[in-house]
């Protein structure tokens, strides 16, 4: 092998060995964030920074099995992002259909359900049934969860799961005296879901942008200066290993959380 490879490959592997395989997250979430700027600095069309960032998700995918992730979730499509420009926009929904089709295979071989969170019902025709057939076609895989965002706030989330309540409220099935938080994190789209323990942000942007905002109440966040398009296996693993060294204390004090 080439020297160069075998030393990358050498030093995923070295960092995988440094994951406690025992405190995993079972949940990530990640802002996959810097496509346009990775294309810009290029001189290519900001389209192609999205269309070379297929790759990271398929390296955060893979990375996340190795490790035993259970849930993957990732930030593809914002509310926000259709006040985009229009031809970006299509090219973003095209990429989407031509990426789900294309990787199905080898999302069945590998045990990988998809799922979808946001309002999927304002996507193009043929992106709503490209998703539809897929999430159906992985429904029994039970090995890891990629769940898409698209169409995904949480501002929008959470008018939803108020909407529902009020509804259920008025119709006299819900006394909101008896409303929980259990009662809120089921009718987010997220219902059935652990809450990530951890999300990613990349392209040095500190900032949630209406992503989760309920889910991540208590995540520890990780922010990287790498455009997504540059996201590899390493960068994974470099933040599942940063998350491990820290002290999650919910707000409690650090010796209640370790004794002794
Ligand atoms: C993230 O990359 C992908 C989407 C929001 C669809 P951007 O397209 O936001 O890239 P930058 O942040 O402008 O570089
Ligand atoms: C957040 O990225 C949305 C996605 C990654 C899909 P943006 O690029 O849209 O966020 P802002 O505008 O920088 O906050
Ligand atoms: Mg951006």
């Amino acid at each position: 092998m080439h020297p160069v490879l075998e030393s990358h490959e050498d030093n995923q592997e070295a960092l995988k060995q440094r994951i406690d395989p025992k405190r995993v997250p079972r949940h990530i979430a990640v802002i996959m964030d810097g496509n346009g700027r990775w294309a810009e600095r290029q001189g290519e069309h900001r389209v192609v920074g999205h269309a070379n960032g297929v790759r990271s998700v398929r390296e955060a995918l893979v990375a996340c099995r190795e490790i035993g992730v259970g849930y993957l979730t990732l930030y593809a499509f914002s509310t926000e992002n259709w006040n985009r420009p229009k031809p970006e926009v299509d090219a973003l929904m095209d990429l989407l259909v031509k990426t789900v089709v294309g990787e199905l295979e080898e999302l069945n071989a590998n045990g990988v359900r998809l799922n979808t969170i946001g309002d999927t019902a304002a996507l193009p025709e043929s992106c709503r049934t490209t998703l539809l057939d897929a999430i159906a076609a992985t429904a029994k895989n039970d090995r890891i969860t990629i769940t898409l965002a698209l169409s995904y706030s949480a501002r929008w989330e959470m008018v939803g799961m108020a909407r529902a309540i009020a509804r259920e409220a008025k119709e006299g099935l819900l006394d909101p005296e008896a409303i929980t938080e259990a009662t809120v994190a089921d009718r987010l789209s997220t219902a059935g879901m652990p809450d990530p323990e951890l999300l990613i942000r990349t392209s040095g942007e500190h900032r949630i942008s209406n992503f989760l905002l309920w889910q991540i109440a208590y995540a520890e966040l990780w922010f990287t200066p790498v455009m997504w398009p540059d996201f590899r296996k390493e960068h994974l693993f470099q933040a599942v290993i940063d998350y491990q060294c820290r002290e999650r204390r919910f707000g409690l004090i650090s010796e209640q959380v370790t004794p002794g």
